[in-house]
């Protein structure tokens, strides 16, 4: 009895010195973290097999570096954080002097392998940090940084007073949905206003909303769980505008005031041509922006196109106009000299008669 008492006496003598060890130290040995175990990175981190592992994942766009609409692709800066519960590292945190959280390398624990299906950057652009932070609870937060360069169908009828919405969707590769869940932890109202916050660099673009919604993409029997956001962004048209659009409505006005040019001066056509060409440059500039694959026309292409078609048929008007004043005028002038060269003639026939 007295050497049971004895037992439970040094048992509480040796946690009483755990609890006066205040370094990571102990934790991490509580934690079988100090020798670098395979179980833990392969294992998905659950008690029973069954259960789903709920990763929640948020993202926040912090910049809008290039909307390309050849290639139809918008790049993005963009920063992740995903959490996660792994349910055997978790402690006390009174037993450790009140330590609540660690930061330990990725590679010794399992991590989601969450990827995004849009994606198209160059390898190297993510700049996933190698460690995480681990909560008592057992909740693991990692951050990842990202230049994302992410396919997007761009709908260009209305530009440049377009509005682009984009979709990002996060899925996991290798886990279907009844083993890992992906779900949001903040709210789109809460992730736009800090997109907004945090926004560095926007070009001429304008980000407008951020939405998201979560479903399970089913295909055959698998279904994978997906975490879809959808993007608004909103052009800035104002250079459009001074470059293109007013350019060409003053190029037009200035066709259509050349009818006040006198025909005689003979400058109405070098001017036509000269306005022609000027929009011919404009159009060169539309043709870099744009891109070919479209099947419908945007409209600011038809405007072009129009403004181009009025110009080049004033212009084969003025010529047209010109050769019959020229070809009426050389008909009168025949005509009146045929009329002289009778004059003469019975001037001369009077003559002789005479
Ligand atoms: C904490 O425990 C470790 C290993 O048990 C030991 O090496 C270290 O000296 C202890 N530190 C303190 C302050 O007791
Ligand atoms: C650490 O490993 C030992 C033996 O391998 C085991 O008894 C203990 O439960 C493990 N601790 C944790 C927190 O998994
Ligand atoms: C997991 O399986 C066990 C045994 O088949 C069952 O009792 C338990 O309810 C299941 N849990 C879930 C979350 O499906
Ligand atoms: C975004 O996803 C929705 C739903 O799948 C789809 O209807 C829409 O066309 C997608 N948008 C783009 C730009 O791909
Ligand atoms: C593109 O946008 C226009 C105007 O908003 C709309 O009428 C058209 O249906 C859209 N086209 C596609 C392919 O979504
Ligand atoms: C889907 O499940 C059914 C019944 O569970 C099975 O007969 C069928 O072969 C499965 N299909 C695929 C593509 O796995």
């Amino acid at each position: 009895m007295a050497a049971l008492w004895m037992l439970v006496f040094l048992s509480f003598g040796i946690s009483g010195s755990q609890l006066s060890n205040c370094s990571y130290y102990g934790l991490l040995k509580h934690l079988n973290l100090t020798t670098s175990s395979q179980v833990l990175q392969i294992m998905r981190p659950v008690h029973s097999w069954n259960q789903t592992s709920k990763v929640s994942l948020d993202m926040v766009m912090y910049g809008i570096m290039d909307v390309d609409e050849k290639f139809q692709t918008v790049t993005s800066q963009v920063w992740i954080e995903t959490r996660w519960k792994n349910e055997f590292l978790t402690w006390n945190p009174p037993d450790f002097c009140g330590i609540d959280k660690l930061t330990i390398p990725k590679s010794l624990v399992w991590v989601p392998d969450v990827s995004i299906d849009e994606d198209a950057s160059d390898t190297g652009s993510i700049r996933s940090d190698p460690l995480l932070i681990l909560m008592s609870s057992g909740e693991m937060v990692t951050t990842t940084r990202q230049r994302l360069t992410s396919t997007c169908q761009l709908n260009l009828s209305l530009f440049p007073f377009d509005v682009q919405r984009c979709n990002i969707t996060f899925s996991s590769t290798s886990y279907d949905a009844s083993s890992l869940k992906l779900g949001p932890a903040k709210s789109s109202s809460v992730i736009t206003s800090l997109s907004d916050q945090f926004m560095i660099t926007q070009g001429e673009w304008k980000l407008q909303n951020m939405d998201l919604y979560q479903y399970d993409h089913v295909n055959g029997n698998i279904s994978v769980s997906k975490l879809r956001y959808t993007v608004l962004l909103d052009r800035k048209p104002m250079l459009y505008v001074i470059n293109l659009i007013l350019p060409l409505l003053y190029l037009l006005i200035l066709d259509l005031a050349s009818f006040f040019i006198p025909a005689s001066s003979g400058e109405k056509l070098g001017f036509k041509v000269t306005i022609l060409l000027s929009i011919s440059v404009l159009l060169l500039i539309l043709n870099d922006i744009l891109p070919s694959t479209e099947d419908k026309l945007p409209m600011i292409a038809s405007y072009c196109v129009s403004v181009f078609t009025v110009v080049w048929l004033s212009l084969l008007e003025t010529m047209l106009v010109g050769f019959f004043t020229e070809l009426s005028g050389r008909r009168s002038s025949d005509l009146s000299g045929r009329a002289s060269r009778r004059v003469h003639f019975s001037l001369f026939f009077s003559m002789i008669r005479a």
